[in-house]
């Protein structure tokens, strides 16, 4: 049974104080926070077996590399990915579009287009710029409506056989719209495109299946699912992996290096160059654990009810006008209050010890959309509570009586 107080307990920052008040943590599309068995595979890792893999015959470098490998089952089994070599360990979501970006600026010429969303992170729109300006290819964008959902039938328009690469994300960081990928991957097959889907927002709150979802790409991060930052992940299917060149050039990623000539390593190790980050990989693998152990459909149903709840208590505060109505929609809660600047109130409810995100969400194209400079973010896991959100309603009423 799923016991929020009980989940609570696993979390030892949940306990501590922020300006003399509970902490109140409602950050985390940002950052989620880490559970005791997630800092015990770190602790554990740098107290027992700390040394580099692949690379030694001492028990050590074994034991490190088997723990290595073994999160990538983990992580190969949690998405259902046919083959663990599809699973590439990298440094979060914004170095596997990269590594996707870099390596198709070769595959790409003039008179090919790229799209993207209206609904796109920073992340997934300057690498694809980028991509443009190296291949001459050309960026169409997806629109949205003022609910935040994307336009289907202008993604119909936009598709055509000069179409090679769609880039989504599955679930908006700024708005958190569930966009319909399944439709959207299955209409670029039709006209020979390849898919990369961003799921740094997806993989906290739902399980993605690549293969059912026939996805070319996924990439995510760890952080935003209770492991540590700097790791991530991107899976790709074995075609495409073994299409695209080597990312960065170093150590580990070779098979036979002469002067005259280098040859590649076989996948994965053809795009891991250097030194990974080894106690990343395990904690990612043991984050997978933790939150399979509570289980996906659990914390989809609960953080749902958080929503519906938030959503209600803060559209009776007079002035507040939330942003991203969309009826499929993840816990966050993107909103401002009327003639007050977003920093200004996230200022405040610091104060109170309650942590959201204000700003853009490095999401500028949604603000424009808008026309505002940004939103107060409330993203909720399934570690909060709904006392939690009946404090953040507070803090709100507060910080609009104190700024008007
Ligand atoms: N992309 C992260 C967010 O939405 C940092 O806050």
């Amino acid at each position: 049974m799923f016991n929020v107080e009980h989940i609570r307990q696993d979390f030892p920052i949940l306990h501590r104080q922020v300006n003399g008040k509970p902490l109140v943590y409602l950050d985390n599309a940002a950052t989620s926070q880490t559970p005791q068995a997630v800092i015990d595979a770190i602790v554990a890792y740098y107290s027992n077996y700390n040394a580099n893999i692949h690379r030694g015959v001492h028990s050590l470098s074994q034991e490190a590399t088997d723990a290595y490998e073994e999160a990538r089952i983990k992580i190969q089994n949690h998405f259902n990915a046919k083959f663990s070599h599809e699973i590439i360990f990298t440094s979060g979501t914004t170095h596997g579009i990269n590594l996707v970006a870099n390596g198709f600026s070769s595959l790409l010429k003039k008179g090919d287009e790229i799209i993207v969303s209206a609904l796109e992170h920073h992340s997934n729109i300057v690498p694809w710029q980028m991509l443009c300006e190296r291949s001459g290819a050309t960026l169409k964008v997806i629109p949205m409506n003022l609910e935040g959902e994307l336009i289907m039938s202008e993604y119909h328009k936009l598709l055509s056989d000069h179409t090679k690469l769609v880039f989504v994300n599955h679930i908006s960081n700024a708005l958190g719209t569930i966009n319909p990928i399944k439709y959207i991957i299955d209409e670029a097959h039709k006209v020979g495109a390849a898919v990369l889907i961003d799921g740094a927002q997806s993989c906290p709150h739902i399980k993605p299946d690549v293969q059912a979802l026939d996805v070319d790409f996924y990439v995510t991060s760890a952080h935003k699912m209770c492991g540590p930052t700097g790791e991530g992940m991107l899976y790709g299917k074995e075609d495409w992996l073994n299409k695209l060149p080597p990312y960065q050039g170093g150590g580990e990623m070779i098979d036979q290096v002469t002067f005259e000539k280098t040859t590649y390593a076989g996948l994965p190790h053809k795009f891991e160059a250097g030194t990974p980050n080894i106690c990343g990989g395990i904690a990612f693998g043991a984050a997978i654990d933790y939150m399979n152990g509570i289980g996906f459909d659990a914390i989809a149903n609960y953080e749902h009810e958080l929503l519906e709840y938030a959503t209600a208590k803060l559209s009776e505060i007079e002035g507040l006008k939330i942003y991203g109505t969309s009826k499929q929609k993840t816990s966050v809660v993107s909103f401002n209050l009327e003639g007050i600047h977003p920093y200004d109130v996230g200022t405040i409810l610091d104060k109170l010890g309650i942590a959201v995100r204000t700003g853009h969400h490095c999401a500028q194209p949604i603000m424009d959309f808008y026309k505002i400079p940004g939103t107060v973010r409330a993203s909720f896991a399934f570690y909060n509570t709904k006392e939690e959100v009946d404090a953040l309603v507070t803090g709100v009423k507060k910080a609009k009586m104190m700024l008007s």
